[in-house]
This record gives C-alpha cells, structure tokens and sequence, in this order.
C-alpha cells in the first residue's frame, strides 16, 4: 500500500461495500447517564447523521476508499437527508432503496460527562432491507474487494450478504452490533474477520465473560479472525497464522466514544481492501478511532485520512 493515498499496488482505491444502516441520532449530553425509572436533565442536544452501516460507510471513504453502500431509508425529509450526506461524502448510493411504508431509522443516544453513552435504536426502514434486495445487487458485490456487514438490518439480509460475498470470494468483515444472541453456526466460515465490542464478544460466545476466552471460541467457531475492541485498552485479535495478541489503543482523552467502534471497522475494510497487512489495517483503525472518540457526535467525529496522526511505524 501506497502510505498517503491508500491504493492498491495497482495504483487503484480499494473498494469496499457496506451493507448496513442508515438512521438520525437524537442525541442528549447529559452530566451521567440516567438509571432505570430516573429523569436527569440534558445541557445540549442534537440532532447527528449515525447509523452502523452509514458511519462504517464514511469512515472507509474518508479513508480513501471507493465505498458504495446498500441499505433503505424511508421517503421522509430524515432519509432524503442522509442520503445527500452519504453521497456527499463520494459513497455511491445508487444501492440505497427508499421504503414507502418505514419511518427512517433513529437512535436515541444519551452521552455522559465520561464520554459514556447508551443507545437505543428504532430501526424503521433499515428493518425493511430484505435479502431479495441484497440478491438483486450482485453486481456491487462483484465490484469491490471487502464486504461489511452489522446486525442492525435483519439477519437473514445479512446472512444473503455474508454468503453472497463468501461465493464471489471477497473478504468479508462483520461487525455484529448489537448483538443478542450467538451467531447461527452456519454463519462462522462466512466471517473473515469479526469484529466484536467486549460485551458483544462475551453474548457471542455464549456468555464467555474474558474477550480472550471469547476470541478463541470464536475463532475456533470458523471465523477466520476475531479482532476484540476493548475501549480505551484497544483491541485483541486472534486468527488464522495469527497468535492471540493485545494491541493497546492511543492514550487519549475520550469525550463520547459514539462511533468508535463503526470507525475502527470503516477504517480497517479500506485498509484490507487497499491490501494492507492485518497488522497495519489494525493500526489505522485504531488511530483514527482514538480521533474519533475526542469529537462528538457519530459521522461529525469520523476523521479524515489527511486528519490522522500516523506516524512513521505505521505506513
Ligand atoms: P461504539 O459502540 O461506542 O461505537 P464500540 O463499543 O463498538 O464503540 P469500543 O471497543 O468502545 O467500540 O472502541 C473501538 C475502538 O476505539 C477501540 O478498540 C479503541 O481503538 C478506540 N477507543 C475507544 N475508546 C477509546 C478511548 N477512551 N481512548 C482511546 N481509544 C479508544
Ligand atoms: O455505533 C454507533 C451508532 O449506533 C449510532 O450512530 C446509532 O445510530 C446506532 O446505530
């Protein structure tokens, strides 16, 4: 890879293509977050474009990357307006349906004084993507080198986009947030890399409370690499030819931590798809998340490449 411009050895951008959602953050600051029955005053609220599969989206083409992305947003003044944003950001929306009879998506965020948050999302018409949809559009799959998938579009869409990029032999990336239950076995050998949080780890892997213990199982379930975000203490990763090994994250003062994670699985699929090394991918994404987590807001803090502190061990 090419270290400023993010190309392949073959000079192109690489290519990835996000199946996921699109939704509008209704987010609230507050001093801490509420506890169960109690009402706590916001001192700021705003309104920000987020979404899974949106932010993965743009943080992959703030990377560099050529990104298309296929997802469905409702005909309201919410959908048309995130759409303009994506495709402002070069992501090529063509893939993009607009549902006649779904709301688009929403997520309640509150943000603590911490940088803590908690999420509750209404997914409107991001539960109206269905697998015919993901079917008719083999052709996007065939024009990119990564495919990334979430859990907040229905399973069975995700599952024909996993199994899909598997038959025409791209690399496949799922970031499995939220995540209620462990994975359906027959899912394992289509995931080349999972990318988990802690607590998503821990369900996936039915209730195994250590990320390292819960890497292994996964991995030994059949996905190829299980890269465990841990937060402020980075990730661990265990693969294929890949010890299990702790990468540690920058030490940086976190201001609301929304979307970290979707920056950390944007950057890496660019990474990977411009035929970086594992190693290296992990690096960017781990640097561009530590931006992320300084900025509030979901897709407002995703950086630039040109914005990224690398350093010269990373390139
Ligand atoms: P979210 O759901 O809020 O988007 P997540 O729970 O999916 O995030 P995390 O594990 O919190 O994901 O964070 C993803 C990555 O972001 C971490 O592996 C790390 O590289 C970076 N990161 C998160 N929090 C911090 C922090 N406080 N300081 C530095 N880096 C951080
Ligand atoms: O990962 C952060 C995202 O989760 C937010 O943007 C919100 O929309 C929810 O989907």
């Amino acid at each position: 890879m090419h270290a400023k411009t993010n190309v392949t050895a073959a000079g192109q951008p690489g290519r990835v293509l996000v199946i996921g959602s699109i939704n509008t953050d209704f987010v609230a600051r507050t001093r801490r977050l509420p506890q169960a029955g109690e009402t706590v005053l916001s001192h700021a609220f705003e309104t920000v474009p987020g979404g899974k599969g949106a932010n993965q989206a743009i943080a992959a083409a703030r990377m560099g990357a050529r990104v298309a992305m296929i997802g469905c947003a409702g005909r309201d003044a919410f959908g048309a307006q995130r759409v303009r944003e994506l495709a402002a950001e070069g992501i090529d929306c063509a893939g993009i349906e607009v549902s006649e009879t779904h709301p688009t998506g929403i997520a309640m965020i509150t943000v603590s004084e911490a940088g803590e948050n908690s999420i509750v999302v209404a997914s409107g018409s991001n539960a109206a993507l269905s697998p015919a949809s993901v079917l008719a559009q083999t052709d996007r799959f065939r024009a990119c080198d990564v495919v990334v998938c979430q859990l907040e579009t229905p399973p069975d869409t995700v599952h024909a986009a996993l199994a899909t990029a598997r038959r025409l032999g791209k690399i496949t990336v799922l970031n499995p947030g939220p995540a209620t239950q462990p994975l359906p076995l027959h899912w394992m050998p289509l995931i080349d890399y999972l990318v988990p949080n802690e607590s998503e780890a821990s369900i996936l892997a039915d209730g195994l409370p250590n990320a390292e213990d819960a890497a292994l199982a996964l991995h030994r379930a059949g996905a190829r690499h299980v890269i465990v975000t841990l937060g402020a203490r980075g990730v661990y990763v265990i693969g294929d030819a890949v010890e299990g090994a702790h990468h540690p994250a920058l030490p940086v003062r976190a201001v609301d931590t929304t979307a970290a994670g979707d920056t950390f699985v944007g950057v890496l699929a660019a990474q990977l798809a411009a035929g970086c090394t594992l190693d290296a991918a992990m690096a960017h994404a781990q640097i561009a998340a530590s931006v992320c987590v300084q900025h509030h807001g979901a897709q407002p803090s995703i950086p630039r490449r040109d914005a990224l502190p690398i350093s010269a061990s990373v390139r």
